[in-house]
């Protein structure tokens, strides 16, 4: 597919003139919001204009004689296409892809028209609108498009299975304009390109390969193979795809056979400032952080299919993925359902090649039990794909289960309870699969700027329903809410239209909470503090027990006379932590109880916590040694890369002490200014909310540098260079 994301004109108020090409307008490259946004106090209305987009191409010579395409990745939310002043598609979901054929009406020899009135209200004719949602639709052509030219005779789609981890199953469809055979030919290939299985089949039926000896995918070998699909003499077309069966059964989630804890957070696809639309590296990065940063092996993309970039990165990284279509509690008439059947099918025919996703969500987000509807979605859906269980998100106990999966928003805890409700109490019927999909969130919004206790209470608040999920061995998973804080409707939000439900901030800076995560994997030692240890940000100066989320054993604590100094020879041992009260957990958070005795009045410690593993020191934090402040700047990449569309890197940053403890109360403003070939999103003077914020810059088509300084007054700048790549 050939990109065709750049070289747009945009235009906020479709009109007949921007639509027959007449006049100028703004040149935009997608992925494109409507609207770029503050990040506080969003008005939704403000990006749900009916608006234009329109582009002018000439098509390849390569193209004469065959199929012409048009691929939009993503329209949000109903987008016409028109080329040459022809209509040619409606299509009415704002996250999953469509195509329109160009071959009959485009030009093969002159200039071409494509335009797309966009209507990015919300309409209650379709989902995910018709009531109240607890998050923003952003609109624009927010994913890329791509021209794809194609034979006559085309393979229209290709869908490939593992039943078991040594067989393929294909099943192609054909797009025949002459009398050809229905032969096709099937070649399985692996990362050498080598082909380790090959066989001739009929499109239409199921055709089996026998691959014996490959690499089952794995979250510790996510092993990628590709499917080729070819019309003997004619149209080739390539997937990849892993061997790998996933299954829900009554005691949990198996992967090839072995049970996997689904320990996962939901995520929303949303940045600051873009709305939806950011480029295929952000999405990636989001999928790292995902895995690497908070340890997690499992996301559900709430609350609709999200972009490839992000579902690809899981499939190479291992990362497992429970995937819905669009849709937030509301139930809509007769055609609105019809479009969920739509949403379903294109959901599922788009997504079912990724070997990351292994759980189907195919009931509206905690709608209420529609049985006419959800047989069907939970029909079409095994019928689509004969691999994969089915689920669907309730908040209600005992509702109608159809799916193969019950998926319980379990809300239950507020602090002094259990974590989470048995089984036996939230499902009808026991013998099939049970996971939590949402905890905490709305139960206990957390801002980065909120004091150490919150911070700590909310920590300990996922820690205890993912402890408590693992009790009693009956639940496949546990998705806590939510990866990153989101802008919402005014029906939701803290008052500025943010939901600070994220055990991060919007910019992917990490809170408290974000460290219970971290530190349940192993792959690298985790040590962060619950507390700054200062007794006057506590009641009566009390600052009581606190926490340690480590991956390491015990907590050595040592403390110190704050004239000595840093080093380790002033330090006097207090003593050794290993109480681990949610012993569940692959590494429970570590109570350290009551370790400061000193009062108002008296001289504060420095203190040093060690974090002990097999009686080696693995991580260390000092806190309270130094007052002078500097800014951390932690980029996504230094390298970004023009081309097929432009690129973003995102840049966190946050007001530490020199030993790289965050100030959450330096609410400090800071000053960003970029030079060279690239650009600022969002304001240029910004302030560390909870001592942490970040920014983005974008390409603008050029090769070349840019120098990003970052400032804040009595502080020292930090620069950061990127090279932007063609
Ligand atoms: C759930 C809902 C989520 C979010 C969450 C907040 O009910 O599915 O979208 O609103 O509550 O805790």
């Amino acid at each position: 597919m050939i990109g065709f994301s750049n070289d747009w004109e945009f235009t906020p108020n479709w009109n007949e003139e921007f639509a027959k090409g007449n006049g100028e307008a703004e040149s935009v490259r997608l992925p494109h919001t409507v609207k770029e946004l503050p990040l506080h106090a969003i008005d939704e209305e403000s990006y749900q204009l009916i608006s234009g987009y329109r582009k002018h191409f000439r098509l390849p010579e390569e193209a004469k004689g065959k199929r012409c395409f048009l691929q939009f990745d993503a329209a949000a939310h109903i987008a016409t296409v028109y080329v040459n002043g022809k209509e040619l598609i409606t299509h009415r979901s704002g996250y999953t892809a469509f195509r329109a054929e160009i071959t009959d009406v485009a030009s093969f020899d002159g200039d071409n028209l494509v335009t797309v009135r966009l209507d990015s209200t919300e309409n209650p004719s379709i989902p995910p609108f018709g009531y109240v949602i607890d998050y923003l639709t952003y609109g624009g052509l927010y994913r890329p498009a791509y021209l794809d030219i194609r034979e006559q005779d085309m393979i229209e789609d290709v869908f490939v299975y593992t039943p078991d981890t040594e067989t393929a199953v294909v099943r192609v469809s054909l797009d025949k304009k002459t009398d050809i055979s229905d032969e096709v030919l099937i070649s399985v290939i692996d990362s050498e390109g080598n082909i380790v299985s090959q066989e001739s089949g009929n499109a239409g039926g199921e055709i089996r390969l026998d691959c014996p000896g490959v690499r089952p995918w794995c979250p510790e070998d996510p092993a990628l193979y590709t499917l080729r699909a070819e019309i003997p003499g004619g149209d080739k077309q390539e997937v990849s795809f892993g061997f790998r069966t996933a299954e829900f059964r009554k005691d949990g989630f198996y992967l090839n056979g072995n049970k996997i804890f689904l320990r996962g957070l939901n995520r929303h696809q949303s940045w600051p400032y873009v709305g939806y639309a950011a480029p295929r590296s952000m999405q990636i990065e989001d999928a790292r952080i995902a895995k690497e940063e908070l340890g997690l092996t499992a996301v559900r993309t709430s609350h609709y299919p999200q972009s490839h970039d992000f579902i690809e990165a899981c499939d190479r990284m291992g990362l497992l993925v429970f995937t819905e279509f669009p849709g937030w509690q509301h139930l809509g008439d007769k055609g609105w359902k019809e479009q969920v059947i739509v949403n379903l099918k294109e959901m599922i025919g788009e997504y079912r090649n990724h070997p990351s996703i292994i759980l189907w969500g195919v009931r509206i987000n905690e709608s209420l039990d529609d049985d006419e509807l959800y047989s069907e979605t939970n029909r079409i859906a095994h019928e689509m794909d004969p691999s994969r269980n089915t689920s669907g998100v309730r908040y209600l106990e005992k509702s109608s289960l159809l799916e193969d999966v019950y998926a319980f928003n379990d809300f239950s805890h507020t602090g002094n309870n259990p974590g989470a409700k048995p089984k036996s109490e939230v499902t009808t019927d026991i013998s099939k699969g049970f996971l939590i999909s949402e905890h905490n969130g709305h139960m206990f919004p957390t801002k980065s700027y909120d004091n150490w206790e919150r911070r700590q209470e909310h920590a300990l608040r996922h820690a205890r329903v993912l402890n408590d999920s693992l009790i009693d061995g009956e639940h496949a998973g546990c998705f806590g809410w939510c990866m990153f804080d989101y802008p919402t409707h005014r029906d939701f939000g803290s008052g500025d239209r943010m939901c600070y439900h994220g055990v991060m901030d919007p910019f992917r800076n990490p809170k408290t909470a974000a460290a219970l995560y971290s530190s349940q994997q192993d792959e690298r030692p985790v040590l962060e503090i619950s507390s700054s240890m200062d007794i006057g940000d506590y009641p009566a100066g009390n600052i009581g027990n606190i926490w340690a989320f480590t991956n390491g054993d015990e907590i050595r604590l040592y403390a110190h006379d704050r004239n000595k100094g840093d080093s380790p020879e002033n330090f006097e041992y207090v003593g050794t932590y290993e109480s681990k009260p949610y012993d569940k957990l692959w590494h429970s958070p570590v109570r350290i109880e009551d370790p400061v005795k000193h009062s108002w009045g008296g001289k504060a410690a420095v203190w040093r916590f060690d974090a002990v593993k097999d009686g080696e020191v693995i991580a260390s934090r000092t806190l309270g040694g130094r007052a002078d402040l500097r800014i951390e700047a932690i980029p996504s990449s230094l390298e970004l890369k023009e081309g097929d569309t432009w690129d973003m890197a995102a840049v966190r940053i946050r007001i530490t002490d020199p030993l790289g403890n965050v100030y959450p109360y330096a609410q400090l403003p800071v000053k960003l200014e970029l030079t060279g070939e690239a650009e600022l999103i969002g304001p240029d003077i910004i302030t560390a909310e909870g001592g942490m914020c970040g920014t983005y810059i974008r390409t603008v088509g050029k090769a070349g540098k840019a120098e990003l300084r970052i400032s804040s007054n009595g502080l020292e700048s930090v620069i950061l260079t990127f090279n932007i790549n063609r």
